[in-house]
Formats: structure tokens, sequence, C-alpha cells
């Protein structure tokens, strides 16, 4: 079992707040959170007083990919692993522990330049759940969803998460790379029940956003189609139709963010059971659907 449980939070900075509180209230149907930074945007799912938050920017990028640890000694182990790896590490500050809303954290950089968090203690927010229309998200303790980001180097980051990190391998998607050039493969990783926590995607473009996609599951497909319906009377580019994984059987869409990168909406994801779990390569993404449109980028 690793010692980070699930993904905590993410944060980015974004260069248009405006476009994103329509986005992400009116449109996809986050709660509004709260915390300390006037002028952010604080994403509610569940009893975490945000899971995304948006900073104000120059650039749209990827701040703070922020795991969460069991408790006080999972942080520490994960804190000496870390730099037994060879990989600095600093304690995040009083100020920036506030911020975050967490009792205790480390920063690092991880393989392809991800900004990566460890923490634990997060400070819950008790009040009701305000969604604008009724929606519930599958959060808590599976976490915030999951995230997927590029490597440059994929065998390397690999080795990292699951080595240095604990993450289980949750198989994989390969894919032909140029001509000459080996097999890449997308490689998918879990921290508790939910099939993946975090993708890694063998990309040469680490720039921003360096976020490929964050994931969120609502509660019932409905939901999903509710918010498909807004996303497209809206006018968002949507990045890939309705579709259902052959991984974690996620029947989801992709739409373009305010930021650049993509949210992916889905339900019905799987749950592993490690006790019979073998990782394994699918060899299509989706069952049906997922027509993918890059053209938005
Ligand atoms: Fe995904």
């Amino acid at each position: 079992m690793s010692d980070i449980r699930a993904l905590g939070y993410v944060r980015v900075s974004a260069t248009d707040l405006d476009a994103w509180r329509a986005f992400a209230f009116e449109t996809i149907g986050f709660a509004e959170g709260s915390g300390p930074e006037e002028d952010a945007l604080y994403l509610r799912m569940d009893e975490r007083r945000a899971r995304l938050v948006l900073v104000p920017g120059d650039v749209d990028r990827v701040e703070a990919v922020g795991w969460e640890a069991g408790d006080h000694l999972a942080l520490a182990r994960v804190e000496r692993a870390v730099e037994a790896a060879g990989v600095a590490v600093k304690p995040l500050t009083p100020e920036v522990l506030e911020v975050r809303g967490v009792e205790a954290g480390i920063a690092f950089e991880a393989p392809g330049g991800t900004p990566v968090e460890v923490f634990h203690g997060a400070r819950l927010d008790h009040s009701p759940l305000a969604t604008p229309y009724g929606n519930r998200f599958v959060a808590s303790e599976l976490g915030l969803g999951h995230v997927v980001v590029p490597v440059d180097e994929p065998d390397a980051a690999h080795t990292f998460y699951s080595e240095v990190l604990g993450f289980r391998s949750r198989g994989a998607f390969a894919f032909p790379g140029p001509p000459g050039a080996p097999i890449a493969r997308i490689r998918f990783m879990g921290v508790n029940p939910r099939h993946h926590s975090l993708a890694i995607m063998p990309s040469p473009d680490l720039h921003a956003p360096a976020l490929v996609h964050v994931m969120v599951e609502c509660e019932t497909l409905d939901e999903v189609g509710r918010a498909l319906d807004r996303v497209t009377g809206a006018g968002y580019h949507l990045s890939s139709t309705l579709g259902r994984h052959t991984n974690d059987k996620m029947v989801s869409f992709y739409v373009r963010t305010p930021g650049g990168w993509d949210l992916e909406v889905g339900c019905e994801g799987t749950l592993v059971d490690d006790a019979v779990y073998s990782a394994e390569e699918i060899t299509a993404d989706s069952y049906w659907g997922h027509q993918w449109d890059f053209t938005g980028r």
C-alpha cells in the first residue's frame, strides 16, 4: 500500500479567471469553495474546502499537483524516499500550508517537471455542498479524480512514481511513436481503488500548461449528460465526445477548459480490487465514442 492515499488537490495558474468562473460554476457545476486567497477561484466537490484551485497568473500552467499522505508518519516516509532518490525536497512554509489548508507538506519536482506536493491533515469544510445543479461528485477518500501529466522520460517517470512514491501500476495503452522509435506507453497508476489517480503521457512538450487533463467523476450518468448539454449549449470546445473507456470503464466527455487543457467529466468508474487485479495493456482507449477533436488546441 502506498503512503499516498489519493489525489488531494490541483492548483493551476489561469490568465482568465472570469472565463473560469463561468466555466466551473455555471457550466460544469462545481460548488464554490473557500480559501484565503481573495483573487483565487476555489472549486469544491466534497468535504474538502477546495479540490481545484485557479490562481491568477500570466500563463495557464499547473502550479501544484497535491498528493495526500495518510498521516504525518506516511508523509515523513515519502519525504525520506524522495530525498533518497536524489530529488531536492522543500517543506511547505507556514504561509503556504495556510493557503493549501493542510497541516504539513513538502514540495518537489517530479519527472517531466511536474510540481508535486505531498501533504497530510487536510482541513475540512463541513458546510453543505451547494452545487449549482444539485449534482454530486465521487471524491472523498477516492480523491479529486485523476490527473494526466506529460513526461519526456516515461520509463524514469514510471520508476519514480512506482518505486519512490509507491503508486501501483494500473496498466498501459501502447501507441506507435515516430518511425524507428520504440513503442510509447501511456501508463496508468493508482493509489486507492480508483482505477487510476495518475497517468503519465510520453510527450516531448513539457511547456505550459504542462497538464494534459484532469478527470472529475459525477455520481450519475444523468449528471454527466446534463453537464454535456451545458457544455455544448455554451459553445465550449468538445475535445472528445461521450464514450466509455476500456480501462477504468468511465463514461465521459472531455471539454477544453479556459486554461487550454482538458477537463474529463465522467461517471461509473470501476473500483479496483488489488487482491485480484493485474496490470494489463489496453489496445483501444474506448469501447465506443470518445471521438477526439484536437483542433481546439
Ligand atoms: Fe482520463
